[in-house]
C-alpha cells in the first residue's frame, strides 16, 4: 500500500514547490522595482551634478542626515573642500548644497533599502527551507555583487574628491555595468522559477538572444563612458558626426587604446556603432525567430524586443541632438534599462523553466512527511 501513498503525497509537494517558486518570484520582482527606481536616482544623483555632496562613505552613520542648522554648516563646510565646490560651484549657497545633497542622500539611502530588501527575505526564505538548493548560491552571488556595489559607488566617488572636480568615467561606468549585472542576474532568477508556458526555443534562437542581452550590457557600459566624459554635449548630430558618417580624429591620444575610453568623440562613435550593432541583430533575431516558429511566444517576444530597441535608439538620437537635457536623458537610460531586463527575461524564456528539483527543499518535504502523516493516523497509507 506504499504506492498510493506516495502518490498522493507527491502532488501536495509539488504544488508547495510551485508557490515557494511563485513567492520567490514575487520578491524578486519587488527587488527589481527598488532596484529600477535607485538607477534612476543615481541618474538624476548624476545628472544634477549631485553626486559628490556627501564627502565620506558612512555605510550605517550616513543613514541619518543633517538634522540642525550647525549640521548642515558642518556638512557644507567638508563639502567646500572639494574641488567641485572651489573650481564650479564657488557661488553656491546652504539652499543649493541642500538640494544636491538630499538626491545623493536618496540614492543611498534606496541603495541601503534594496540591500534590506533583498537580504531580510532571502534569510527568512532560508530558514524557513523555501529555497531549492539551487538557487542559494545563484542569491548569495547577487547578495555579494550587491555589497561589491556599495564599496565601487564609494570608490567612484572617492575619485572626485581630489584633483579633479568630476568622477572618472571608468569608474562611473563600472558602477552602471555593475547595477545592470545585479539587475539582469535578478531577472534571470526570477523568470527562471516562473511557469513557462512555450517550450524551450531552438538553439539557435537561444544563442542570440544570449548574445543581444550580452551585447546590450556592453552597449550600457559604453553609455556609461559617453555620459561619465559629458561626451553627448559635443556633435549633437545625426547621422553625420562633425559632418561624416565616420569622422577623423578619433585616435589623438597616446596610446591608442586610451581613446576608446578617454577621447570623447571616439567614445561617442563607439556608442553609436554599438547601438546600430544592438538594432541590427534585434531586427535579425525578430526575423529568424518568427521564421523559424511562426506565431510562437518566443517570436513574439522577438519582435518586442526589437520595438524596445528601436525605442531606445530614437532616444538616444533625441538625446544627442537636443544636446542632452536632463529629461531625455534619464528616459534614455530607463529605457536601457527597459531593453536589459525584457532581453535578460527574454533569454531566460528561450530556455524554459528551471527543472524541478529532485530533492525538494526542507519546507515541501517537512510537509509532505505530516501529509503521509495525516494518511497514516487517517488509516488510508
Ligand atoms: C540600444 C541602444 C542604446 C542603449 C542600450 C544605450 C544606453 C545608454 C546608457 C545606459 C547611457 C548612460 C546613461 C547614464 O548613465 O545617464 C547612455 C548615454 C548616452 N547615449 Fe545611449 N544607448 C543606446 C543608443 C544610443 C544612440 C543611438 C545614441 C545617439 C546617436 C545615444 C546617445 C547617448 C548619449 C548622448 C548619452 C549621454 C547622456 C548623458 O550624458 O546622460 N545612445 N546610453
Amino acid at each position: 500500500m506504499i504506492g498510493p501513498a506516495k502518490s498522493r503525497a507527491a502532488a501536495p509537494g509539488r504544488a508547495t514547490l510551485l508557490r515557494n517558486r511563485a513567492l520567490v518570484r514575487g520578491w524578486l520582482y519587488v527587488v527589481l522595482v527598488v532596484l529600477f527606481a535607485l538607477v534612476m536616482v543615481g541618474g538624476v544623483t548624476r545628472l544634477t551634478d549631485s553626486g559628490l555632496s556627501i564627502t565620506e562613505w558612512q555605510p550605517v552613520h550616513g543613514v541619518i542626515p543633517p538634522l540642525d542648522a550647525a549640521e548642515w554648516q558642518e556638512e557644507f563646510t567638508k563639502y567646500q573642500q572639494i574641488p567641485e565646490f572651489r573650481q564650479i560651484n564657488k557661488d553656491m549657497d546652504l539652499a543649493g548644497f541642500k538640494t544636491i545633497f538630499w538626491w545623493e542622500w536618496t540614492h543611498r539611502i534606496l541603495a541601503r533599502g534594496v540591500g534590506v530588501v533583498f537580504a531580510v527575505p532571502l534569510l527568512a526564505f532560508w530558514l524557513s527551507g523555501r529555497l531549492e538548493s539551487e538557487l542559494k548560491p545563484k542569491l548569495l552571488g547577487v547578495l555579494g555583487l550587491g555589497a561589491l556595489q556599495g564599496a565601487v559607488g564609494w570608490w567612484m566617488v572617492a575619485s572626485g574628491l581630489v584633483g579633479r572636480v568630476d568622477v572618472s568615467q571608468y569608474r562611473l561606468a563600472t558602477h552602471l555595468i555593475m547595477a545592470c549585472l545585479i539587475f539582469t542576474a535578478t531577472m534571470v532568477i526570477a523568470r527562471g522559477l516562473a511557469p513557462h508556458s512555450a517550450p524551450p526555443a531552438d538553439k539557435a534562437t537561444r544563442r542570440t538572444a544570449l548574445a543581444i542581452l550580452v551585447l546590450v550590457l556592453v552597449q550600457i557600459y559604453l553609455g556609461g563612458l559617453v555620459a561619465g566624459l559629458d561626451a553627448g554635449l559635443s556633435y549633437n548630430t545625426w547621422p553625420l558626426m562633425d559632418g561624416r558618417l565616420v569622422p577623423g580624429d578619433l585616435f589623438v591620444i597616446e596610446p591608442w587604446w586610451r581613446n576608446f575610453f578617454e577621447n570623447p568623440k571616439l567614445v561617442q562613435f563607439v556608442h553609436r556603432l554599438g547601438a546600430y550593432t544592438v538594432f541590427a541583430t534585434t531586427l535579425l533575431h525578430a526575423l529568424a525567430a518568427s521564421a523559424r516558429a511562426p506565431g510562437s511566444t518566443h517570436a513574439r517576444r522577438a519582435r518586442l524586443l526589437l520595438g524596445l530597441a528601436t525605442v531606445q535608439v530614437a532616444l538616444g538620437i533625441s538625446t544627442l541632438v537636443m544636446q542632452v537635457p536632463v529629461d531625455a536623458a534619464l528616459g534614455h537610460q530607463a529605457m536601457a534599462l527597459v531593453v536589459l531586463g525584457f532581453a535578460a527575461a527574454h533569454w531566460r524564456g528561450t530556455r524554459g523553466a528551471y527543472p524541478l528539483p529532485k530533492r525538494p527543499p526542507a519546507a515541501v518535504a517537512s510537509m509532505d512527511a505530516a501529509e503521509h502523516q495525516v494518511h497514516v493516523l487517517d488509516g488510508r497509507a
